[in-house]
């Protein structure tokens, strides 16, 4: 048995989706923890493209049970449409998914106070940038200890007190951020509409933890499956541009209801560049047309909002950052195909603020603006065969590129990925293997 916990190094969108999906021809199930649709990962099935927000990507392995943990935020309509655009693809079609009853579920009035608050937040540039799929308006309720949860969609009286309880403070915010408060009716529909999803979902609910309890005792290996990334955890990420979850390993224990003692193995995802969308610091964004080409070659646009991603150099002392929050065992490197034709690649290598040298980023934001970046220069490389499934098949600056991060982030590589494809990808170490 072994357990491992696969997270974001950077501020997601790390090709995440590609390793759980390689990672899980090993694993017996996979759990998905933290966050909610404002994830989002592209699978190819049978070449056609799938976006997923919530459905674990390990779903592409039938019959290996993928299960939502009780921290996730839920959006039952989401997670519909999911289930039957996969069920339509002849995937989960044996009963493979179990939602977390204690997970929290995103209702309209989420969603409505997120967008009027980016857009108030914006007219002032203070927006978070945020997907505006409710995320932070549920974690509130849930801190508040007024959230619905999902076992809440089986009992419609408790659905609509919990509702009008939380409607009863959010209408005059609603009112203050300009937005048209609810009518009767409207609220009625948002309930008979949560209670009707509950209902289809109902087949799927149950107590994930005790089931990843069950799993464990069967000596079965089990992989977590973090969504965004580390630099965007909501305790330790780059506060206030960071989402409302725990997004680091530690989130995988706390939302799956799982003993730290359970986890075998932690492996992050790193792009060989560095990605970010939404507000917030990037010291190595790479403006106007140099941004532009690697956003161009990467396709970097977000998967759930189709945003075009901010593009720049990979930030190691930012990564070693994450690497220590995650304890991380090693890192899985992606797309570094991307990057080809670039005639030269650079890389922050640390910090540089009032005289001192600093190995990991400054964490208040005003020094991080003073702060600056101290840079390593590579050389570029032209193409990556398509079937270079060793190091030595890279050409010789790839590889010493590949060498380098792995010697300053100071933790191994357990795989580079080289192309989408499942194939295109350069595997060094097995993070079941090892236990
Ligand atoms: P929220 O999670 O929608 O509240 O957004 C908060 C911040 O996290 C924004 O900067 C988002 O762009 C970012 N974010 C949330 N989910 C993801 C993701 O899956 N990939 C990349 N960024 C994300």
């Amino acid at each position: 048995m072994s357990v491992v916990i696969v997270v974001g190094a950077q501020w997601g969108d790390e090709g995440k989706g590609k390793v759980v999906d390689l990672f899980t021809e090993q694993a017996d199930a996979v759990v998905r923890y933290g966050g909610g649709a404002n994830a989002g990962h592209t699978l190819v099935i049978n070449g056609q493209k799938l976006v997923t927000h919530l459905v674990p990507s390990g779903v592409l392995h039938p019959g290996k049970p993928c299960l939502l943990g009780d921290g996730m935020v839920i959006d039952p309509h989401t997670l519909l449409e999911e289930i039957a655009e996969l069920q339509a693809r002849g995937l989960l079609a044996g009963g493979e998914l179990l939602i977390g009853q204690d997970a929290h579920v995103i209702l309209a009035y989420h969603r409505l106070v997120d967008g009027l608050r980016e857009d108030r937040a914006a007219g002032k540039g203070l927006a978070i940038g945020t997907t505006r799929r409710g995320i932070g308006p549920a974690y509130e309720a849930k801190a508040a200890r007024r959230g619905v949860r999902v076992r809440d969609l089986a009992r419609p009286a408790r659905l609509r007190a919990l509702v009008e309880a939380n409607l009863d403070e959010l209408v005059p915010l609603i009112q203050h951020l300009g937005g048209k408060p609810p009518s009767t009716g409207e609220v009625d529909r948002w309930i008979d509409d949560a209670l009707a999803a509950g209902e289809k979902l109902l087949r799927y609910v149950g107590d994930a933890s005790r089931a990843i309890a069950d799993l464990l005792a069967a000596r079965k290996h089990i992989l977590f499956e973090g969504a965004q990334g580390s630099l965007l955890d909501i305790d330790h990420g780059t506060y206030p541009y960071v989402t409302s979850s725990s997004t680091i390993a530690a989130g995988a224990c706390q939302s799956a209801g799982v003993g730290p003692t359970a986890i075998d193995c932690v492996v992050g995802i790193t792009k060989a560049y560095a990605t970010r969308v939404g507000g917030g610091p990037f010291p190595t964004e790479l403006h106007g047309e140099a941004g532009a080409r690697l956003r161009e070659a990467g396709a970097e646009f977000g998967a759930t909002t189709g945003r075009p991603r901010r593009c720049g150099w990979l930030d190691v002392a930012a990564l070693r950052l994450g690497v220590r929050l995650s304890g991380m065992n090693g890192l899985a490197l992606t797309k570094l195909d991307v990057l080809c034709g670039q005639p030269e690649v650079q890389v922050c290598v640390a910090y540089e603020l009032d005289g001192k040298e600093l190995d990991e980023p400054p964490q208040d934001p005003e020094d991080v603006e003073r702060a600056r970046p101290v840079y390593a220069t590579y050389e570029g490389w032209g193409p990556i065969p398509k079937d270079a499934r060793d190091l030595t098949d890279l050409p010789a600056p790839a590889r010493r590129y590949v060498e380098a991060l792995e010697r300053l982030a100071g933790v191994p590589f357990y795989l580079v990925s080289v192309g989408a494809d499942r194939a295109e990808t350069i595997s060094l170490r097995d993070p079941f293997g090892d236990f």
